[in-house]
């Protein structure tokens, strides 16, 4: 753990267009906000909250189309990640430690929570459009025996994804290896693992609210057979999603469930509309995504072009994420899709001759 490094962001001030973190960009209505809170007022806050996430349990159990036995609720999927690191981190015969196989780059809790769990992460470089190297990939799995394969559907930082009918192949190939489809972003268009994990036990998926406008709740929840989800209880703390919380996601999923989908259309195309107008800019080069977010890349490798746009969007009060530093992501932007309004001011600083 010394040797590790905290998940940190920076904020810098001022400000005003915040495109750095995923979330979705839309707070919920005024009225709504209004009428939760008269809710909230309701709970009470001197007993503990329901253990098992009481009727959180049987919507998700629903939407999911999942038994209800079929879920574990974690503090974010980031919780869910330690939760599985710290579940099976029994090592392989012959091997001194468990190893917990996924691409990189990719989502950086999957390397912490390996670590911090006292199994070895073993990551395989995504080739240079960010797919991943399938035959390094198999041949890590078939060589290692990893207990746990984390892949991001669509990936977080590059917004790609790899195949269902690949993930579903290697799942009935290596039946003693979990393999967890990380769905943060699922309600921005891409297909689910979902109706392969019925056939499939050792496929688990992960999901969140995080990503559909409800990132300050801290709700993310596993899908996986019953005989998994019993052992990931044994370790998660009893009450780990507090009652306010639940309260909240279970208020909103009942009352408002179709206008948040309706938000993440709403990026979707936004989305669409910024991809377009991003490839038609010169000396911009753009990842495909099919989450709520684009990868780009400007300048030569080594000549921080990137760092310097993104000192720029900061001083216009632009907040995206940099990854200008040597290594595969050298000369990347994240940008998080916005609203209409936001998209549009970093359109615009994006096509200033000096960026
Ligand atoms: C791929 C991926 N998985 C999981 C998470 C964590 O989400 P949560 O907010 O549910 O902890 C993120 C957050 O950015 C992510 O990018």
């Amino acid at each position: 753990v010394r040797s590790l490094e905290a998940y940190s962001v920076p904020h810098p001030t001022g400000i005003e267009v915040k495109l750095d973190a995923n979330e979705n960009p839309f707070p919920l209505p005024s009225e709504v906000r209004h009428e939760l809170a008269r809710h909230l007022a309701e709970v009470e806050l001197n007993r503990y909250p329901p253990s098992d996430g009481g009727e959180l349990r049987e919507l998700l159990a629903a939407e999911c189309g999942v038994a209800r036995d079929s879920i574990v609720f974690g503090n974010g999927s980031d919780e869910i990640i330690h939760l599985l690191c710290a579940t099976f981190a029994e090592p392989r015969p012959r091997a001194a430690v468990a190893s917990v196989l996924f691409p990189t780059p990719s989502f950086a809790v999957f390397r912490l929570a390996a670590i911090a769990n006292g199994s070895e992460p073993i990551e395989v470089p995504l080739l240079s459009d960010f797919s991943v190297d399938r035959s390094a990939f198999e041949r890590e799995l078939e060589v290692r025996q990893p207990s746990l394969v984390f892949l991001a559907r669509p990936n977080n930082p590059t917004g790609t994804l790899p195949t269902l009918s690949w993930v579903a192949e290697l799942a009935a190939r290596y039946p003693e290896v979990l393999f967890i489809s990380d769905e943060a972003y699922g309600d921005y268009g891409a297909e689910s693992a979902l109706p392969l994990a019925a056939r499939l036990h050792n496929l688990l998926i992960m999901r969140t609210l995080s990503k559909i406008g409800l990132a300050g709740l801290r709700i993310g929840y596993l899908c996986a057979a019953p005989e998994i989800c019993r052992e990931v209880d044994k370790v998660r703390g009893p009450y780990n999603i507090g009652s306010l919380n639940l309260c909240a996601a279970i208020w909103l999923l009942r009352n408002h469930r179709h206008g948040l989908r309706r938000r993440c259309q709403q990026v979707v195309a936004e989305r669409e509309r910024m991809a377009a107008a991003l490839a038609a800019m010169s000396g911009v080069e753009l990842f495909p995504s099919a989450a709520n977010f684009l990868l780009l890349r400007i300048g030569k490798p080594g000549d921080r072009r990137a760092t310097q746009v993104w000192q720029r969007l900061c001083q216009r009060g632009i907040l995206v994420r940099c990854f200008d530093a040597p290594g595969p992501l050298e000369g990347c932007l994240r940008v998080t899709i916005g609203t209409t309004a936001e998209n549009e001011r970093f359109l615009e600083a994006m096509a200033q001759p000096d960026r």
